[in-house]
């Protein structure tokens, strides 16, 4: 038999070890010994997609124009809804043509972007804890270097602008930043938006706020749109948390054209775009938006979660833990018992009495001494969690 000798490209290597194989091997483990799991580790909403959105696609999907192929910057439609929610939703006007793309989801847009603009040894400054994408599947897979931006919980979570060094502000590209963020939780006044874009614009980068969940947030709060207070950068966003469509694959990118003009030119090479009939169903979702307020689509599921966010938090703090309410996302992020080891030592330990979550170091080694809740279950099954939980701490 021909033996080929197969190598990974270089940029392969630089991508940190998998940690959650050990975690993935344990939880197969409590399977087969039938020990029944609850999992609040994975970020993906529980709850059905809207049965206005469900109906529209059901009725778009029959159409014979709308199986072919799609363009890969998004049918015009689409786009001319999305503007019309910026508008809506924030105040912020965008031309449908090139301040609007579509994505196959934010994550796609979140890597594919660094693929247009970063050159071999370019900086990108990317936070951590942090989606890890904005480090690994963007940055190093362009052999970009990231420069960690530490998000410390004395600082709100947000990163310490004027701690980064002028040389490597010289020096970056691109920054991510991320609010409501993923996995702390915290959220970001329009002020730091704002400096963020002056000290970017002092230093020719352009940021890309990544902002999947503005629409994940609770007791009243209404999160900002970077776009809001400069255009010369862009945001991403998507249906995926917003319409409860993790599974369909449906984002969108705007603001700045100079930067989606280069997003366009990389995807148009590489993808063809989100089905015709997907993006008309989101259109569906985002028409319901007639003001800043949530729709009621939107806003039924977020008392949901607002529901289990309390009782989790309450029972946590119960047993000792002083976490506060997070104002956005579905995600409960607090430190581990103190006289706990790391992160991954007590997940491991939640996950032998069936709790799955995820430990902080999986965000990057910022995250260590943290743990990740996602409020992904229903809430007798938090109930469920937190008993377990006072049984092993
Ligand atoms: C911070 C952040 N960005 C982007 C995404 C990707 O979302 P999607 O690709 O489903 O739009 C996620 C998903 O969990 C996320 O947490």
């Amino acid at each position: 038999m021909l033996r080929i000798r197969i190598t990974h490209a270089d940029r392969i290597g630089r991508l940190p070890p998998y940690i959650f194989a050990e975690i993935e091997q344990l939880k197969q483990q409590k399977k087969k010994e039938e020990v029944d799991l609850i999992p609040l580790g994975i970020g993906d909403p529980d709850l059905s997609t809207p049965e206005l959105i469900l109906n529209e696609l059901i009725e778009q999907v029959k159409i014979p124009e709308n199986q072919n192929y799609p363009t890969s910057m998004g049918e015009e439609d689409f786009r001319t809804a999305v503007a019309r929610w910026y508008k809506v939703r924030f105040n912020v006007n965008l031309s449908v043509e090139s301040e609007v793309s579509n994505l196959i989801g934010g994550k796609e847009g979140v890597a594919n972007i660094a693929r247009a603009f970063i050159n071999p040894g370019d900086i990108v400054l990317c936070p951590n804890p942090g989606y890890p994408v904005y480090e690994n599947g963007a940055t190093k897979l362009c052999d970009g270097i990231p420069y960690i931006m530490p998000l410390k919980e004395e600082n709100g979570f947000l990163p310490d602008l004027e701690a980064i060094d002028s040389t490597i502000l010289k020096k970056a590209k691109m920054m991510y930043l991320n609010y409501p963020n993923n996995p702390t939780g915290a959220v970001a006044p329009l002020e730091f938006l704002k400096h963020a874009a002056d000290l970017a614009e002092d230093h020719d980068f352009f940021i890309v706020h990544d902002n999947p969940y503005s629409e994940f947030t609770f007791d009243d709060y209404i999160a900002p749109t970077i776009l809001q207070v400069d255009p010369n950068h862009v945001e991403i966003n998507s249906a995926s948390k917003m319409f409860c469509m993790t599974g369909f694959r449906c984002g969108w990118i705007a603001g700045n054209a100079e930067i989606i003009d280069g997003l366009r030119k990389v995807k148009s090479q590489i993808d063809s775009g989100c089905p015709i009939f997907i993006q008309k169903a989101v259109i569906k979702g985002l028409e319901e938006y007639k003001s800043e307020k949530k729709p009621e689509i939107v806003e039924k599921n977020i008392k949901i979660y607002e529901q289990r966010r309390d009782v989790l938090i309450k029972g946590l703090n119960e047993m000792g833990w002083e976490t506060e309410l997070p104002k956005a996302t579905f995600y409960v992020w607090t430190k581990i018992p103190k006289n706990e080891r790391d992160s991954m030592e007590f997940t491991k330990k939640l996950i032998n009495v069936g709790v799955v979550i995820t430990p902080g170091i999986g965000f990057g080694e910022h995250g260590e001494g943290y743990v990740r809740f996602a409020l992904t279950q229903p809430l007798e099954r938090i109930k469920d969690a937190l008993e377990r939980i006072k049984k092993v701490i």
